[in-house]
């Protein structure tokens, strides 16, 4: 009764300045008495993945609380894991606004934020700071001025300061909005990037004594076999779990849309048949040799167990989130 309401005065709004007035809001009552006007009772549905026991298998999705500024609310709303990030070595701007759009008669998102964010420093702290006792997942990205052929660089650097602090680590090589990016995702790119990030895991759980998963998150945007060659990357270099998918380029299902030809990655109801695609192909590959965590597009309950019916252990939401609100994460955790 109530989102319903929120999101038309929300949606009166460009997307980013609602984004931010929102995020005001949560970061005034994150953390403190007020927390109770968000919470939320939900079912507790415990889901054992990538060595971990997630409370529920419900995850916000990375790129909301890019910063982790307001993981104590979105804990609140009942989400069983949260992915903050991405966030990069250094902090950086950003793409020039405007960057996001809704598309409202798809219910679609295109964003080209490019990993606006306060650097991996900035985020510690606020994670040093949340109270929550889920598993919280810690995406990390390059610096968009950080060369291609350099990238790994950022990944382990990131690696190294989120690593005490985080229940997962995310290796986001799937962004379509920062240039040269994606290109890890192939070849002897990957099989590198993936080989260090192994040997720096080791290395940090041998530092911290405990193990941190990692998971990889790939695009929607991959053919065939180029999705068999990621998972025989994976597996060979023994990476934790995959996450399936971020936005899309394609622009097939929104054409004639306004907003649809905006650059950026596409979200939401678009991308959801496509990832759910990607999720049933990868789920044959890797034929249970590491987990999935599902993402793209999921709006309801029904798309939720589409997810874990094509192979997925845990699905997350972002776009899904913005339309439906808080409702969708009781609709979905207490009958997934
Ligand atoms: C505005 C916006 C910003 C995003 N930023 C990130 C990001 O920083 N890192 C990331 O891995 N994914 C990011 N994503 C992708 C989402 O995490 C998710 O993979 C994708 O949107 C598909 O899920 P959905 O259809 O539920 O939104 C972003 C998505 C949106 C809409």
């Amino acid at each position: 009764m109530f989102y319903p309401l929120v999101r038309k005065a929300l949606f009166k709004l460009d997307a980013e300045r609602a984004h931010e007035l929102t995020f005001q809001q949560l970061r005034f009552i994150s953390g403190t008495p007020l927390e109770m006007m968000i919470r939320q009772q939900v079912a507790s549905r415990p889901v054992k993945c990538m060595g971990l026991t997630f409370k529920n298998g419900l995850g916000l999705a990375a790129g909301l609380d890019k910063n982790g500024e307001c993981i104590n609310a979105f804990a609140a709303m009942g989400f069983g894991f949260i992915e903050v990030g991405t966030v990069t070595p250094r902090p950086q701007a950003g793409n020039d606004k405007p960057r996001m759009f809704r598309l409202p008669e798809a219910e679609g998102i295109i964003n080209r934020m490019g990993f606006n964010n306060l650097g991996v420093d900035h985020l510690v702290e606020n994670v040093k700071k949340a109270r929550f006792d889920g598993i919280l997942g810690i995406n990390v990205g390059k610096n968009k001025d950080t060369a291609v052929e350099n990238g790994k660089d950022d990944y382990l650097i990131c690696m190294e300061k989120v690593y005490a602090h985080a229940g997962y680590i995310a290796i986001n090589i799937s962004s379509p909005n920062t240039p040269g990016l994606r290109t890890l995702q192939y070849g002897e790119a990957l099989d590198e990037l993936l080989a260090a990030i192994k040997a720096k895991q080791g290395e940090l759980e041998k530092r911290h004594l405990k193990y941190v998963p990692v998971a990889v998150k790939i695009a929607p945007d991959l053919s065939e076999e180029e999705l068999v060659q990621i998972a025989d990357s994976l597996v060979r270099h023994g990476i934790d779990g995959v996450i399936a998918t971020n936005t899309t380029l394609d622009r097939s299902l929104v054409s004639g849309l306004k907003f649809s030809e905006e650059a950026g990655g596409l979200s939401g109801r678009p991308v959801q048949s496509r990832s759910t695609e990607v999720i049933r192909r990868l789920a044959v590959e890797l034929n249970g040799r590491l987990p999935i965590i599902g993402v793209g597009g999921i709006d309801s309950l029904t798309s939720a167990r589409e997810k874990i019916a094509a192979g997925a252990t845990l699905v997350q939401i972002y776009s899904g989130f913005i339309y439906k609100g808080p409702p969708l994460i009781k609709e979905i955790v207490n009958h997934l």
